[in-house]
């Protein structure tokens, strides 16, 4: 078949796994990249040291070309009241797993933006693509990683970011629909959203930007990606459908949260990390939505969520995970990554 990530890379199905910070795994990616398609990583959450040696793993187990994708989120808006009154109103749910909520929030992660030892890493390993979410890095660190060879992939949940990122000099913009589990990569979660499906996304995309558009979002089977190819895209950017597979690092609570009905529909919410993401319902999100404390900026919140969850699950209680799923979520299959590869190809040709 000739697309555009045959023409680019000499992958053969037009078939994307999503970077998933915590869920994708070197084993996954490889496995996705060793089964014709392209795999990622999503390192955002990790050092540069961490990320090089996942890059490094990833690399011992294929030698196609993968993604490694960061979060460009803008300066972190510290409120000590706002963060105060957040860990108040969690209170008492640590207390009842009996552990004292958290004395202070912290910015649990860098953003790329301002880490200077992971640009320099990834300009020094060269990964074939590095994929921008939440915005874009100044054009001296995109220059520089255009210039080691690396292609760039940044997500849009809007024209005007698909504008902005034609205009910084991406290679390929993923049209990301309000669908897509996990973080809505918009750049700014403070300004107007119009929430676009993949689809439409997509279609308004491909007759505005002069770049190969991804299509991201609620796409769960075969026939969703030929119907994504239909509209124009140039490929599919999956990461539900790839959750539930055997190297996928999502633990088992996680898993039977995604198979249970009532987790559905996974619901958009910025109560788990500051930013507004897909989550599956669990109880964290009803108590959310019942609180009328102001959420912390992200990935300040997150330090709150993720101690909760931790609490939790020490107490054996899984209900106040952050469960990332998209709107398919209930689709979701199990099986090892080759399996979802081999099944999706199969559909997808058939379609
Ligand atoms: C568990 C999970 C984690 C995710 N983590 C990231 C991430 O680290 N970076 C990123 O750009 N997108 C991330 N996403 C969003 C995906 O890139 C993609 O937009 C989304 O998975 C597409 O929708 P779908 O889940 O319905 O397939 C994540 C999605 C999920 C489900």
């Amino acid at each position: 078949m000739t697309h555009w990530l045959h023409q680019r890379f000499g992958i053969e199905h037009p078939i994307i796994q999503a970077p998933m910070a915590g869920v994708s795994s070197p084993a996954m990616a490889a496995a996705v990249c060793n089964a014709g398609g392209m795999g990622s990583l999503g390192v955002g959450a990790m050092t540069a040291d961490a990320a090089r040696d996942a890059i490094h793993e990833t690399r011992a187990l294929t030698q196609k070309p993968f993604n490694i994708n960061v979060f460009c989120h803008g300066v972190v808006a510290r409120d000590a009241e706002v963060e105060a009154a957040w860990i108040e109103a969690m209170a008492p749910m640590f207390q009842r797993f009996e552990v004292s909520p958290p004395d202070a929030l912290s910015e649990i992660y860098q953003s790329f933006l301002t880490n200077n030892a992971m640009q320099e890493m990834l300009v020094h390993e060269a990964p074939a693509v590095v994929s921008f979410h939440f915005g874009l890095p100044p054009v001296s660190v995109i220059s520089a990683l255009k210039q080691a060879g690396v292609t760039l992939f940044a997500s849009a949940t809007s024209l005007d970011e698909a504008r902005a990122c034609q205009a910084a000099g991406i290679d390929a913009v993923v049209a990301q629909g309000i669908e897509a589990g996990g973080h809505r990569g918009i750049f700014d979660p403070a300004g107007p959203d119009a929430q676009l499906s993949t689809g439409d996304l997509v279609q308004q995309l491909v007759t505005k930007i002069d770049l190969p558009i991804v299509a991201a979002g609620g796409i769960m089977t075969g026939a969703d990606i030929a119907q994504m190819l239909s509209l124009g895209a140039s490929a599919a950017q999956l990461g539900t459908a790839f959750i539930a597979c055997d190297e996928s690092l999502a633990d088992p609570a996680y898993r039977a949260a995604l198979r249970a009905p009532a987790s559905h529909p996974a619901t958009l919410t910025p109560a788990v990390s500051g930013r507004p993401a897909r989550c599956l319902r669990n109880r964290f999100i009803d108590w959310s939505e019942h609180t009328e404390a102001s959420i912390p900026a992200y990935p300040v919140a997150y330090d709150a969520a993720k101690a909760l969850g931790a609490a939790a699950k020490s107490a054996g209680e899984s209900g106040y995970g952050a469960q990332w799923s998209g709107a398919g979520g209930l689709q979701a299959t199990d099986g090892s990554t080759g399996e979802i590869m081999a099944r999706l190809v199969v559909e997808m040709l058939q379609a």
